[in-house]
């Protein structure tokens, strides 16, 4: 069985690649364009008999029905996406580009090759679509968390673009028959973020002495998750899941970003002492982002009640955990600021 993966050089896709290398016997291909936050980096630890990575663009269609039908692909897990509200809000083209016209196309793909399946490969051929809890806009303090069936009201360019794409999926389901999943997650954090989301950016700005943003007032509240548990809740829903349903997928860990922010700080001084003074001194209150939502929490009962799924990793030992991998991989980091990896794929892949 391969299964193929979009996007998966990137955090959660990496990620999500390691956690079916070890929990299960799939052969995975990784489709992934390498933009600014695909990092092959990441992926070197990946036994090469189980694995292939394909460089290239979900956009490009006779490419995609190529790799279905040239691998019999067994299932689809899309997490290729531009994927950062801020760059949404300085350049939302390339995110109607990839999130929307991308998904499109691997629908597109993935229709005519579903339908010239048969037997167990039609039975078993699964698509899944992996979203974002921003599809469901921003809650008040006094609100419940999002469920399944809340109204889409996407604030950011970015949160439009994941939402049409749900959309998109979901009319392929109903319309097409197309067998598809929707997973709708809350903000992740672990090993191999890129180091503009909240969590690397804070660590990688600490060690290197510079301030430590933080938009606003800094009492946004996010449901933060291991990236760990949201790979598990994947794979839950890419086995046991009905099929044209969506899952909430969340950490049922709300914290104000700044909390978030002097706890990583408190862990850095603790791991890595500041020369003179502590991190928290670099922490810098900046102008907030435009739109920006106040509060995302998740409600996950549905996938707990019916696949058996709850996450695992405490916050106060995963956020440790995380932590410690940024400071034990600095030089990661490092290539990424300084640019050096991509002129080592533009030397190795491009020439
Ligand atoms: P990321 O930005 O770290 O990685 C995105 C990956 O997609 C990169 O490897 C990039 O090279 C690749 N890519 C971009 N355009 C492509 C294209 N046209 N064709 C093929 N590959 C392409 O993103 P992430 O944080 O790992 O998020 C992965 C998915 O999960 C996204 O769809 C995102 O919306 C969703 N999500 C993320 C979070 C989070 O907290 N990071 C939470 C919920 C949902
Ligand atoms: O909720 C899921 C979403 O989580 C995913 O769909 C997105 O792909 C992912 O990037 C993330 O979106 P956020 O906008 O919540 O993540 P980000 O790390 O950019 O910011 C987290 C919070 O921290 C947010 O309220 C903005 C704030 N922030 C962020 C940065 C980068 C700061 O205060 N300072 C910063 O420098």
């Amino acid at each position: 069985m391969t299964i193929l993966v979009t996007g998966g050089a990137g955090f959660i896709g990496s990620n999500f690649i390691y956690y079916l290398i070890k929990n299960s016997k799939k052969k995975i291909l990784n489709l992934d364009l390498l933009t600014y936050a695909g990092n092959i980096n990441n992926l070197v630890d990946v036994p090469k008999e189980r694995y292939r990575l394909i460089i290239g663009s979900i956009n490009d269609f006779k490419l995609v029905s190529s790799i279905l039908n040239d691998n019999k692909i067994s299932s689809v897990v899309n997490f290729a996406a531009e994927s950062h509200v801020d760059r949404s809000i300085h350049g939302p083209g390339e995110f109607i580009n990839t999130n929307i016209l991308g998904t499109f196309n691997l629908l597109e793909a993935s229709r005519s090759y579903f339908k010239s399946l048969n037997g167990d490969q039609s039975i078993n051929f699964k698509f899944l679509h992996v979203s974002t809890d921003e599809v469901y806009g921003s809650l008040k303090s006094e609100e419940a968390p999002f469920t399944e069936t809340n109204q889409y009201k996407p604030n950011s360019p970015y949160a439009a673009s994941k939402a049409s794409s749900d959309h998109l999926v979901r009319a392929y389901n109903k319309t097409y028959n197309l067998p598809t999943l929707i997973t709708n997650c809350s903000n992740n954090y672990g090993p191999f973020q890129f180091p503009e989301k909240l969590i690397p950016l804070i660590i990688s700005n600490a060690i290197n002495e510079k301030n430590i943003p933080v938009y606003g007032d800094g009492l946004q509240v996010r449901d933060w998750l291991y990236v760990e548990d949201h790979c598990s809740a994947i794979e839950a829903v890419l086995k046991k899941g009905k099929t044209g349903e969506t899952y909430n997928i969340g950490g049922l860990t709300e914290k104000t970003n700044i909390d978030v922010v002097n706890i990583v700080c408190d862990i850095l001084q603790d791991l890595k002492p500041r020369k003179k003074g502590s991190y928290r001194d670099l922490i810098t209150y900046v102008k907030d982002r435009p739109g920006h939502d106040t509060r995302y929490a998740i409600n996950a009962n549905k996938i707990s009640r019916e696949l058996n799924w709850k996450p695992k990793k405490k916050f106060e030992e995963g956020i440790f955990e995380t932590v410690n991998w940024y400071l034990k991989n600095q030089e990661w980091i490092e290539n990424i600021i300084s640019g050096e990896y991509k002129n080592w794929i533009k030397k190795n892949y491009n020439s």
